[in-house]
């Protein structure tokens, strides 16, 4: 039972998708029919899950009109109940999207790298795909999908799916996705777009000015593919591509099968940040072949996906390189358990949630991501690298294209790696417990080492220049930053500025890290840049800790608020949703007292 779907796929549930739409990108929308294969097992009745859909109608097998109804607006959108014959083979529902559609981004040519076509992509993750599609969005409910798109002339669409490699002469487009999926992985973009080839199964999507640029960028995509497949078993969905969107996109990547869609703030320009593919190509195995059965389960896809993602990132960049990233990952997470802690949320630290009534993105944290990488490793200590994988590999393989949940999880986990090795582990601390457990164990970098002795010595009185930086590497420069004393004057500040050109960075994340330093230190001389990067770029996790900065003092809170007015059109509903919060704006309005 998952709690965040009305759908009730014990009486009737969907199998395939074929979905037929029209992009408006004048009138911002969406409109076409999806029809459905489905299992009925006789109910009489089928459930869907819509959010601002406007239905226009509904039909059964061979074009029967069907009575349908929609249940109250709550935050899982509306329930859309169709009347069906027992024996029912199919259904239609004829639909258009609704304004501020959540799943949907549209973009002004302004915000795209081109500036002169519009821009449309989706983002299903958690339950958003029901905001463009009437669909039995639960992670429990897969099925496969055919569309076909029209678009206007000139434009390119892609899905999560086998996709074109050329525009259309008349802006049509098919697809297939083969596998079943979630709904949640069902996804779209639209504009200006190219493709560039990188190896014989992988290549990226961007637009013309960006294409050739994020092939350099991704270069390593084939061999990550390939560390992959060695550690815990064949690709299973055909072609591994990536498309840049525009900077508005509100993730670091999300996983859509055959069709990673990323941020270009991983475009660094030195391929420093392409740990982020290695996590989006992970979730090829960790997330969409095993899927968590409901959003509770959420440690079980990126939990596994952080840990898959280090081991190709060590298979690819070597040890160190892990290492750093385990590190800055537990960094992460110790910040994250003390926040939530503080602010009355212990609950939200254990492993296995309990987010029913709330809406799912509120319970998706850095929890699931680095506690669940630090259960997989000690794990991994406990019987060995060797066994370890193995039982992962089995694990792919034993539950491909089906769900799991934490419980079955324990079950699976219990027969095939502890009893097998006699291991003996405190599961209940680690699953349904807060904050980090005292058996985790605690990464260690020599890189990061040298790291914490440089800043030792600037603190002694060594000029900044002087450091013995010469050879640092990105996560490097994100420890210096994250580690620097409290409290630097502005003359500190500029010492350091001048010293390594943070301000004129062009590495999001060193950015990211050094705004918020100015942030606190109210280093004025960065502010002008920090409006440039918060009006353009929409990752969540770059927002959040800035403007959780700024609202720390009165005069931040002035700032925070004016440059959010600014920017806040350029944001997707994710993000939205989360700043509005932060920044007590209700129904689009800024807070009275400002
Ligand atoms: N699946 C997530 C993104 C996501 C999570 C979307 C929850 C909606 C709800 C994706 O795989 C992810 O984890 N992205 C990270 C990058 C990663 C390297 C940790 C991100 O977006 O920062
Ligand atoms: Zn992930």
């Amino acid at each position: 039972m998952d709690p965040h779907s009305y759908a009730r796929p014990e009486e009737a549930r969907i199998t395939h998708l074929d979905l037929d739409i029209t992009v408006d990108l004048q009138g911002r929308a969406l409109q076409g029919t999806a029809l459905y294969d489905i299992d009925d097992k006789g109910a009489g009745h089928i459930v869907f899950d819509t959010d601002g859909l406007e239905i226009e109608r509904a039909f059964t097998d061979g074009g029967n009109e069907a009575a349908f109804a929609l249940g109250d607006s709550t935050f899982l959108g509306r329930a859309l109940d169709i009347i069906i014959p027992t024996g029912t083979k199919q259904v239609g529902i004829v639909y258009r999207t609704g304004q501020d559609a959540k799943a949907l981004q549209w973009l002004s040519p302004g915000q795209t790298a081109g500036g002169e076509h519009p821009f449309l992509f989706t983002q299903g993750q958690a339950i958003l795909t029901r905001s463009w599609i009437p669909i039995q969005d639960s992670p429990g409910i897969r099925l496969t999908y055919t569309a076909r798109v029209k678009v206007p002339q000139g434009l390119m669409a892609v899905m999560s799916a086998e996709n074109p490699t050329a525009l259309s002469a008349d802006g049509s487009y098919s697809f297939r996705m083969e596998q079943p999926i979630p709904a949640y992985l069902i996804a779209l973009a639209v504009g200006d777009l190219r493709f560039e080839p990188i190896g014989s199964r992988t290549g990226v999507y961007a637009e013309p000015s960006v294409a050739k640029k994020a092939a350099w960028e991704f270069a390593d995509m084939e061999r990550m593919l390939e560390s992959a497949e060695s550690l815990y078993g064949p690709y299973r969905w055909g072609r591994y591509d990536v498309i840049v969107l525009p900077p508005s996109f509100p993730f670091g990547g999300m996983e859509n099968p055959r069709l990673t869609f990323a941020t270009p703030t991983i475009l660094a320009g030195d391929r420093s940040l392409t740990a982020l593919v290695a996590h989006e190509l992970a979730h090829s195995w960790s997330g969409n072949l095993v899927t968590n059965e409901t959003w509770d389960d959420f440690w079980l896809n990126e939990g596994f996906t952080v840990y898959f993602e280090n081991r190709i990132c060590e298979a690819v960049y070597g040890q160190e390189y892990a290492r750093m990233l385990q590190l800055l990952g537990r960094q992460d997470l110790k910040a994250t358990i003390a926040k939530l802690t503080a602010e009355g949320h212990a609950d939200d630290t254990h492993l296995h949630l309990h987010l029913e009534g709330r809406d799912p993105d509120d319970g998706m944290t850095d929890i699931a991501y680095e506690k669940g990488f630090a259960f997989l490793k000690l794990l991994e200590s406990k019987v060995g690298r060797e066994r370890f994988d193995a039982f992962l590999r089995g694990y792919f393989d034993a539950n491909a294209f089906k769900t799991m949940s934490t419980e079955r999880f324990v079950a699976y986990l219990d027969e095939h790696l502890l009893k097998p090795t006699g291991t003996t582990l405190n599961l209940q601390e680690w699953l349904d417990e807060p904050g980090l457990p005292a058996s985790a164990i605690e990464p260690q970098s020599d890189a990061f080492a040298k790291v914490d002795a440089e800043i030792k010595r600037w603190n002694e009185g060594t000029p900044a220049r002087e450091l013995a930086t010469k050879d640092w590497v990105t996560f490097q420069w994100m420890h210096f930053l994250r580690h620097l004393p409290e409290g630097l004057d502005d003359a500190r500040m500029a010492e350091l500025d001048k010293a390594f050109g943070f301000t004129e960075s062009g590495n999001a994340e060193v950015l990211a890290a050094w705004f918020e330093q100015a942030i606190r230190n109210d280093y004025d001389p960065a502010f002008t840049a920090l409006d440039r990067f918060l009006t353009t770029v929409g990752r969540r996790k770059f927002l959040m800790p800035l403007y959780t900065a700024m609202v720390e003092t009165e005069k931040g809170k002035v700032m925070a608020q004016s440059i959010y007015k600014e920017a806040r059109p350029n944001y997707h509903s994710v993000s939205v949703r989360t700043l509005d919060d932060l920044l007590a704006w209700k129904d689009n309005r800024p807070p009275a007292s400002f």
